[in-house]
């Protein structure tokens, strides 16, 4: 891969891993959290970010942090099965961070998959859990089709409506094909992942695509500030002549799954965007499926299946057909010849702040320089 064309020196810095998660630890630890629950955040955190999810990465870790401080969310204790039925399980996440209430509901799916063939585990009383894919990803490496659903605060105005009542609730499925590829669709349910915006404007983006945003009254605008000063998303597809009412099913889809199955809050009642005063409350559903019960021969025809779409001819010679997850592996390509996570600066800009409220040491960039430097002329 030629790195000196897609990184701009002035602009970006590359920070190992290591450097990433020690940040984040000494972060939780400063706030009592538990060490086994601030390791989860991390590994999310900088999953999210290696694979170019930078709108759920680190760039969040502040809001955790608050979370945790102002105890809207608890900083110890183990999530509990409130009722189980064959294949079924319903959760009580404790309030606890969202990554260690999906980690275990994943888990409990992925034993329910192996017994009965398929897990439904639905949780109620969590926290915002970071990207789905993290959690599908999980059951797609024990061989299974692995699916992540939860709600969030509502910042989304569905078809028609000028106030907002849903979350960009995501959906995700993970099914393993064979050597190590994967079909791995992992999205909002809005066009952009309201951490999207948040990291255009960070970058310094004046301008926002149609169908991203609106502003406070529902009406759409290209203003990425009046989208986060109190604007909102539009669902999947953006106004109504584009299939916007696609994008609201697909939203409200996820919270039955979500809210209203797991007893959690749900629509307007989630509590708003990074506020502390009430609970979180999330509901959130995880799905586990052994392909093995099926026809024989999943992985190979999946296979098959994504090796067909890839090879398909483009519109555009330079920009081959791709599958979900495809991005993403170009993304962790990337970080590994990199040997670490590419961050624009202005985007991690606001980690000082927190470094500094803390009294924590900030992480240390590697210049990008240096490393090409280290790998010869692979640069051109
Ligand atoms: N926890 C939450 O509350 C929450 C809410 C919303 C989103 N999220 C997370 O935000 C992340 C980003 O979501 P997003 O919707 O902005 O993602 P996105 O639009 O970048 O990508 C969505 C999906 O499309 C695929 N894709 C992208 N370009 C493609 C192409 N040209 N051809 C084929 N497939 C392509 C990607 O591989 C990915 O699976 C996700 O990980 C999601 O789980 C979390």
């Amino acid at each position: 891969m030629r790195v000196k064309k897609t990184f701009n020196e002035s602009e970006e810095i590359v920070v190992s891993k290591k450097e990433i998660r020690s940040f984040i630890l000494n972060c939780m630890e400063k706030i009592g959290c538990d060490e086994s629950h601030a390791q989860q955040l991390a590994d999310i955190l900088i999953t999210s970010d290696y694979r170019g999810h930078y709108s759920h990465g680190i760039q969040r870790l502040h809001i955790y942090v608050q979370d945790v401080a102002s105890g809207a969310c608890d900083k110890n204790g183990t999530p509990k099965i409130l009722k189980q039925k064959g294949s079924t399980a319903w959760v009580d996440g404790a309030n606890l961070l969202g990554p260690v209430v999906g980690n275990f509901c994943i888990k409990l799916a992925v034993e329910k998959a192996r017994e009965f063939g398929i897990g439904w585990v639905v949780a109620n009383n969590s926290n915002h859990f970071g990207i789905a894919g993290w959690y599908a990803m999980h059951a797609m490496n024990q061989g299974m089709v692995g699916m992540a659903f939860t709600n969030t605060s509502p910042c989304v105005f569905p078809t028609r409506s000028a106030q907002k009542s849903l979350g960009s609730n995501p959906i995700c499925m993970a099914a393993p094909a064979t050597k190590g590829d994967n079909f791995f669709l992992d999205m909002a349910s809005t066009t952009v992942a309201y951490g999207k915006i948040e990291v255009a404007e960070k970058r310094g983006a004046t301008h926002i695509p149609n169908g991203w945003g609106a502003d406070q009254n529902g009406v759409e605008t290209n203003d990425p500030q009046v989208v986060l000063g109190g604007g909102g998303l539009q669902p999947l597809g953006g106004q109504e002549a584009t299939g916007g009412y696609k994008g609201t099913g697909l939203c409200m889809m996820v919270e039955i799954m979500c809210g209203i199955m797991a007893g959690s809050a749900f629509g307007k009642s989630i509590r708003q965007w990074q506020t502390t005063d009430q609970t979180a409350d999330l509901g959130q559903c995880f799905v586990a499926i052994d392909p093995e019960c099926f026809a024989p021969g999943f992985a190979e025809r999946l296979q098959s299946f994504l090796d067909e779409t890839r090879n398909l001819e483009p519109l555009n010679e330079e920009q081959p057909v791709l599958v979900a997850g495809d991005p993403e592996r170009g993304h962790m390509a990337m970080c590994d010849e990199l040997d670490g996570i590419v961050y624009k600066k202005s985007q991690v800009l606001h980690l000082l702040k927190l470094a500094d409220n803390l009294d924590v040491a900030m992480f240390k960039a590697k210049r990008l320089n240096d490393i090409l430097a280290c790998e010869g002329n692979e640069s051109d």
